[in-house]
Formats: structure tokens, sequence, C-alpha cells
């Protein structure tokens, strides 16, 4: 997408031909600056500390931590010393294991000399692979873009967190077929939750809107239901983090909120998915997914800038306040109204699924 008149995706190779240059999603929307990433270390803090995040991003970033782990040390330990300190940074999107999966399982029967620019070749594909996937999710979901609530004004869509172009290398999940839809002359308004604690919401959604010129209305994260209730929401669009191979959504904490709150009001309610965010290997969402608990202090505290430009953390809760943060939840399947994928749109079902990915189910 473009970033002042010139595009950009999150991730590329530096000009060195070898480190890896990211966006620093934490310091958004208040600057805009990069972070060169040099070693499996950098690349594993960056996912950490969430520099960078998003489902795609992660995966995508993973790969590169392999390419810069094998640069270093092309043996066979320090090849798995570096796929366990990557699937350690964070456990709920699946993308991570799936890109760190793909890419050892390539360098393996490889000789030392040979891995470092295969690990190199294949961390580009996943991106260029991640670029076209969002590209088709948003052409397959740009006809759901559509009013269907009487009146007149723009098709109104409700997303939660940040499933844009900043979550992936390009493009977007969630919100691809806003930019497809938007490209193509259908009027459309964004309603973006805030979503805290950390205010993906607030901070890049609406960030990346502005940048596209979507018009866009920021709501705390309570007030999606009343809206529905109002006919004042069209569709809802998330993306997800983990989709079960039945169709379970796992995304950012709040999203099955919206589900409920979309069916009690006959709103469709979609997940914009590509296939390296499937998890073929379970089908029972709520019981089987693990769920990221981040630090309670992002809870009590809040980040913002004040008056004069500098950016500050305050305390909004007492100072002995318990306080959990849970940082995904699971909407089931029966609360999805379809998956826009790469190769279409389905049923969140199990047959749904299969139908468009019979090789991977
Ligand atoms: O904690 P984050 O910011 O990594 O969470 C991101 C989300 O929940 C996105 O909606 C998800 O990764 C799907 S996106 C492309």
């Amino acid at each position: 997408m473009l970033v002042a008149g010139t595009p950009r995706r999150t991730i590329s190779l530096a000009d060195d031909g070898w480190s890896v240059i990211v966006i620093d999603q934490r310091r958004l929307p208040h600057a805009f600056t990069t972070v060169r990433l040099t070693s499996v270390a950098d690349a594993a803090a960056a996912i950490a500390d969430m520099t960078v995040r998003g489902a795609p991003l992660i995966g995508a970033t993973a790969a590169y931590g392999l390419a810069l782990a094998t640069r270093e040390d092309p043996s066979d330990e320090a090849l798995d010393r570096a796929h366990a300190t990557l699937l350690a940074t964070r456990p709920t999107a699946v993308n991570l294991r799936w890109a760190l999966d793909d890419v050892r399982a390539r360098l393996r029967p490889l000789s030392p000399s040979a891995r470092a620019p295969a690990a190199y070749a294949r961390a580009a594909a996943i991106c260029d692979e991640d670029v076209e996937a969002c590209r088709a999710i948003g052409e397959h979901g740009r006809p759901l873009v559509r009013k269907l609530r009487p009146g007149a004004g723009p098709v109104n869509v409700l997303t939660h967190c940040n499933a844009g172009w900043l979550a992936t290398v390009d493009w977007g999940t969630a919100l691809a077929p806003v930019y497809a839809a938007h490209a193509a002359g259908v009027p459309v308004h964004v309603w973006v939750d805030e979503t805290r604690p950390r205010n993906q919401g607030a901070s890049l959604t609406a960030w990346e809107l502005g940048a596209a010129g979507i018009p866009h209305t920021l709501i705390v994260d309570n007030a999606g239901g009343h809206l529905m209730q109002h006919g004042l929401v069209d569709l809802v669009i998330v993306g997800s983090d983990r989709t079960t191979a039945r169709g379970d959504v796992c995304n950012k904490i709040g999203t099955y909120l919206k589900a409920l709150a979309a069916q009690a009001n006959g709103v469709p309610f979609y997940a914009a998915v590509p296939s390296s965010s499937i998890d073929w290997t379970i089908d029972d969402g709520v019981r089987e997914i693990p769920i990221e608990e981040r630090d309670a202090r992002e809870v009590t505290h809040v980040a913002g800038r004040d008056e004069e430009g500098r950016v500050r953390v305050v305390q909004i809760a007492p100072g002995a306040t318990a306080a959990r943060n849970w940082g995904f939840d699971v909407t089931p399947a029966p609360l999805v109204t379809a998956i826009v994928t790469e190769r279409g749109v389905c049923a969140a079902t199990a047959a749904g699924l299969r139908g468009l990915f019979s090789e991977a189910a």
C-alpha cells in the first residue's frame, strides 16, 4: 500500500541483500519508522514485543528469522534452535508454526552451504504468496461489501483489531475486500473498534484507512451491538489468527462478542482467512487453540500522545488492581456466516473448507 505516495510492504529485504526491514508498529500512528533485523534474536524480539504483529506478518518475519539464523550457522542444531526460539514468541497465530515448519522442511535435505540462499528465497516467496493471497481475498470478498440495510449512504462495515495491510505483507485480510470495494467505486465506511487493550484499531486500522482515504469512524469496543441494533452495520469482517478445520475462528479478544451481536441482529459476520491461518490439525477451537495471555499492565495502563506531542504511558486503574489480559478468543463456526479465502468464499464448516483446500485437508 502507499505510505506518503510510496508503495510499501510491511517487511522487505534491506539494500545490503541480507538484513530485513520492518515497520515499527509500536510507534504508529504517531511516527512511521522502520527497524532493521540482523539476527534471529532480532526477529524473535520483533515478534514478541509486537514491533511486527498480525498473523501473516508474524509468519513472514519468522521465515526471515530462519534465514538470518542459517546465514550465521547453517547446521541442523542451529536450525532447530532458531525454530524453537521463534516458535516460542507468540502462541496463538498458527502462521508462525506454518512458516517455520515450511522453511525448515525445505532446508533439512540441503547441504549447509545451500541453506542460507534457500531460506532467503523461501522467505521472499512466503511474502509474495501472502501478498497474492490477500489480493485474492480482496477480490473474492469484494461482492460481500454491499448494502443490506435500507437507506442511503455508504456500505457500513464493522471490523475489530487490525487485519489490514499492516497485519500482513500487503493488502490485509479483513480490510482487503474493503480496499477492493473502495477501488471499484463502492462507497464504503468502516466502523473501527478501538480494540483494547493495545488499541490496534485506534492506532493501526484508523491510520491505514486514513492513508487510503477510506471514510471511517473510531468507536469503543462496546459500541458494536448498539450500532447493529440501529441498522448501522451492513456486515462485520474480521481476520483470524487460527481457523480450525471445521471453521472455528480465533481472533483478537472481543471478536466473539461481535459475532454474537451480529447473529442476534441478522448482520452477516465474515472471517477473511488466508490458508496459512488454517490449522488443519484441530477442530474444536475453544478447547484446542492456545490463547495468548499478555502482561496485565496492558490493561491497567494505556499509551498515548500528550498535548505536547510526547508519547506517554499512564495508569488507569488503582495500583493494586488485579488484571488479566487474554489476547484472543474463539468464535465458534455456527456464528460465522462465511469464510473468505484466497480460493473463494465458503461455509464455515469442515466440508466448506475442504471443498476449497482438498489437498491440505
Ligand atoms: O495481537 P495482534 O495485533 O497480533 O493480533 C492481530 C489480530 O488479531 C488480527 O486480527 C489477526 O492477526 C488476523 S489478521 C491479518
